[in-house]
């Protein structure tokens, strides 16, 4: 039997942190086996906050740095498809024909839009980034994927998809499979602060940390600020250095036995923070030397990349011409074939 696809993928914006790994990447690796994955590098979407040059020409630098922390994560380029979504025309194509099947109102109740119109001190929200969640039902439709693992900010823009989807399949006949997201079980992680895990607030633990960089953020964490000695009880719950330990500490038992300590004013935040340290460290190894085997090849995420690109353009091409068929744009000359490596934009970047 065929097996069921998944697409997913994030905007090149930086390298992941531990809230990216568990919030998606985890599942990622997981279901790599289970279904056909395809992970795309979404740098179109970048452009709905960020238009300007000076970010275009970050983009290249950073798809490098996400493809390498997909990899040490575990998502292997054998099983797994990793495409830049400007090196493929379908994207385009589809995104342009899912606008005429939303309306503006569904799209102003989307709630992270006007999060990321604020968070860019936007006054006015873009046409374009009013159509965020349409471009990503594009990414999601043109390969015909059935599952979306993505973090909870994201579940809005699935719902979208699956409107679109609906949509154009009862205008047009049954093209696309409506998609489910996959939620990760374990909540959004919060940063080392106690508030949201982002690039901008640096207050995240990346995966390209090194051990001492680990160590160093470990100690500037936030605990208790009502603890201001080792011999006062103290909180666990919502205590950001328990959240990490609950998550990435293999001991769990140590982690109970600390709790306990914690609470009755017997333990230092020194020592529960040696703990998450070196819990941290131990998870981070085996990445760390995934990483190193990759980066030790040069050129190989590039090539990497050409072959992602040049697998989901054929996808697209198959899509597209599903979707001109069911809405009755025949093509009324076989249009030649065109070579793409010669003049598709992912030449920017790859
Ligand atoms: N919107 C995602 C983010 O917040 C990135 C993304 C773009 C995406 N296209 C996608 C995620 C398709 C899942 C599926 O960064």
């Amino acid at each position: 039997m065929k097996k069921r696809r998944i697409l997913t993928g994030d905007r090149p914006t930086g390298k992941l942190h531990l809230g990216h790994y568990v919030g998606s990447l985890a599942n990622r690796v997981r279901l790599q086996d289970e279904y056909e994955c395809f992970f795309i590098i979404a740098d179109l979407h970048t452009l709905t906050t960020r238009p300007e040059k000076e970010h275009i020409l970050e983009i290249r630098r950073n798809i490098h740095a996400i493809v390498l922390d997909y990899l040490a994560a575990g998502i292997d380029p054998e099983k797994s498809v990793i495409f830049v979504q400007s090196a493929i025309p379908g994207i385009y194509q589809l995104n342009l024909i899912l606008e005429m099947l939303v309306n503006v109102p569904r799209l102003e109740r989307v709630p992270s839009l006007k999060e990321m119109a604020r968070d860019a001190r936007l006054e006015t929200m873009p046409f374009g980034l009013l159509g965020y969640p349409v471009l990503q039902a594009a990414d999601i439709l043109l390969p015909r994927a059935h599952l979306v693992p993505v973090g909870k900010d994201n579940q809005a823009h699935v719902e979208v998809t699956r409107e679109l989807a609906r949509r154009f399949n009862k205008l047009y006949g049954q093209v696309f499979p409506i998609p489910e997201a996959l939620l990760s079980e374990t909540p959004t992680l919060v940063g080392t602060d106690g508030t949201k895990m982002s690039k901008s607030r640096d207050n995240a633990i990346y995966l390209s940390d090194d051990e001492a960089t680990v160590k160093r953020k470990v100690h500037e964490m936030y605990t208790d600020p009502n603890r201001v000695r080792a011999d006062v009880p103290g909180r666990v719950e919502n205590n950001p250095v328990f959240i990490y330990h609950g998550i990435f500490n293999p001991d769990q038992n140590e982690v109970e036995e600390l709790k306990a300590r914690y609470r009755r004013g017997k333990v230092g935040d020194v020592e529960v923070k040696e703990k998450l340290a070196h819990a941290i460290n131990l998870f981070l190894a085996p990445l760390r030397e995934q990483r190193a085997r990759y980066k030790a090849q040069p050129g190989l995420v590039d090539e990497i990349l050409r072959n992602g690109n040049r697998r989901m353009r054929r996808e697209s091409e198959e899509t597209m011409r599903l979707v001109r068929q069911a809405m009755g744009m025949i093509e009324l000359a076989q249009p030649s074939p065109v070579r793409y490596n010669l003049c598709s934009p992912g030449l920017v970047y790859c």
